[in-house]
């Protein structure tokens, strides 16, 4: 038998009570994200990542749509990260020559650099991979240096993709938390700029253009809906390490649709949810995750929070799951084998538990009373954001070609 309370979940009530004072999310208003996709645009790399009808999966589960943004083709990176990095880089680098936001544009910058030899700067981070590879990418292009350190049991592909970005990349024996707090160090040591993706009291500025930066998505997400006759999703779930990405794409539906914002989940590991565990405390503040952090989503495997990040998802979020891997091998093997008509999509570990996670609250009369309260039914339209596609090949491919993780309960 398995064991039936493995997902765990927490209803916020605090996200839908009357009026009480939010943390504000001016941050993420249009006009802002506006400024941050025109950025992106001046990438020529720069595309809208498909946004995909699952149509037929709708049926079968039972609900109206289901769609989900494929990350894994944004810049040929494989994962939504560089958004993040690629803005704060510019921002740091527009606010140093003193350069207009509005005029801020990634061929202008890399014009000025070239015309005034500024010189090598040097961007310091720790990453899973995706963000690493993102700063790596976007510091060669602007002919700047970067030195990135991944924590212990860092999957080869990850680091070697960061290193053909032109990065000194070092593997630690510690685990995420630890690895920021070394880059850290090593950036005031060696007068290096440090751009971290997550932040805490006194570091706010960059990891806040980092979360600006992911954005984008959410704004190209609306777009897209529109064209498919859609105004806006009912429902998104939106997975978790530190809580950036999800706070920027909460905080920009939550701007835009105040009361009327979708419904969100917000899906962490159950290894590192520190996300989870804050809402489950329910002091307002949030409480950390030690120990190894042993999940196979390694770009989820953060086990403190970002204090920004906690503020919104605190005040927006209506539900908050805990999931154990196998949530994450099913939903890549169900985009990846799709129903038959629906695109397939790869998505790795870290993209799909979203998905995995739908299937089974919808599939198993275990999870009613959490579909109850999120108010899934016929009619939803849900969202999810696949972060990311085979970062780790060898990895995927144990899940998807030799069922690494199956659903326990599954064949009772
Ligand atoms: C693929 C992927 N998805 C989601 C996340 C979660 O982002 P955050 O740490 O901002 O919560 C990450 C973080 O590295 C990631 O790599």
């Amino acid at each position: 038998m398995y064991n039936k309370s493995e997902i765990r979940w927490i209803f916020n009530n605090r996200a839908r009570a009357g009026q009480y004072d939010r943390t504000p999310v001016t941050a993420f208003a249009e006009d802002e994200v506006k400024r941050v996709r025109s950025f992106h645009r001046s990438f020529s790399e720069y595309a809208p990542t498909p946004l995909h009808g699952l149509g037929n999966l709708a049926r079968e589960l039972g609900v109206k749509g289901i769609w989900v943004k494929d990350e894994s083709k944004r810049f040929n990176l494989n994962a939504f990260k560089v958004l993040g990095g690629s803005y704060a880089i510019g921002r740091y680098i527009s606010r140093e020559l003193g350069i207009d936001m509005d005029k801020l544009s990634f061929d202008g910058l890399r014009g000025i650099n070239d015309k005034e030899n500024l010189g090598k700067m040097v961007f310091v981070t720790a990453t899973d991979g995706n963000h690493g590879r993102g700063i790596a990418w976007a510091a060669s292009r602007l002919g700047q240096r970067s030195v990135v350190f991944l924590p212990k049991g860092a999957a080869k592909a990850r680091e070697q993709n960061i290193k053909k970005e032109g990065a000194e990349v070092h593997v630690l024996d510690v685990n995420y938390d630890d690895a920021v707090r070394y880059a850290r160090e090593y950036a005031n040591a060696n007068n290096g700029i440090f751009v971290q993706d997550t932040a805490w009291e006194g570091y706010t500025e960059i990891p806040g253009w980092i979360m600006q930066g992911y954005a984008t998505i959410a704004h190209e997400i609306t777009e897209q809906l529109g064209t498919n006759g859609i105004k806006k999703p009912t429902h998104i779930f939106l997975q978790a390490g530190v809580g950036s990405f999800a706070a920027s794409i909460q905080a920009y539906f939550a701007g835009r649709y105040e009361a009327k914002r979708p419904v969100t989940a917000i899906v962490e590991p159950d290894k590192a949810n520190c996300i989870y565990k804050s809402a489950a405390v329910d002091d307002g503040t949030v409480h950390n995750v030690t120990g190894d952090l042993d999940t196979i989503m390694a770009g989820l495997a953060c086990g403190e929070p970002n204090t920004v990040a906690w503020n919104i998802l605190r005040d927006y979020s209506d539900m908050f799951f805990s999931c154990p891997d196998y949530v994450a091998a099913r939903g890549t093997r169900i985009l990846a084998n799709p129903v038959s008509g629906d695109p397939d999509i790869i998505s790795g570990e870290s993209g799909s538990v979203g998905i995995g996670l739908l299937s089974l609250l919808l599939g198993r009369e275990e999870y009613g009373e959490a579909v109850r309260l999120l108010g899934i039914g016929k009619d939803s339209n849900i969202l999810f954001i696949s972060t990311e596609g085979d970062t780790d090949p060898k990895g995927y491919r144990k899940i998807v070609w030799d069922g690494l993780m199956p659903t326990p309960g599954a064949f009772e």
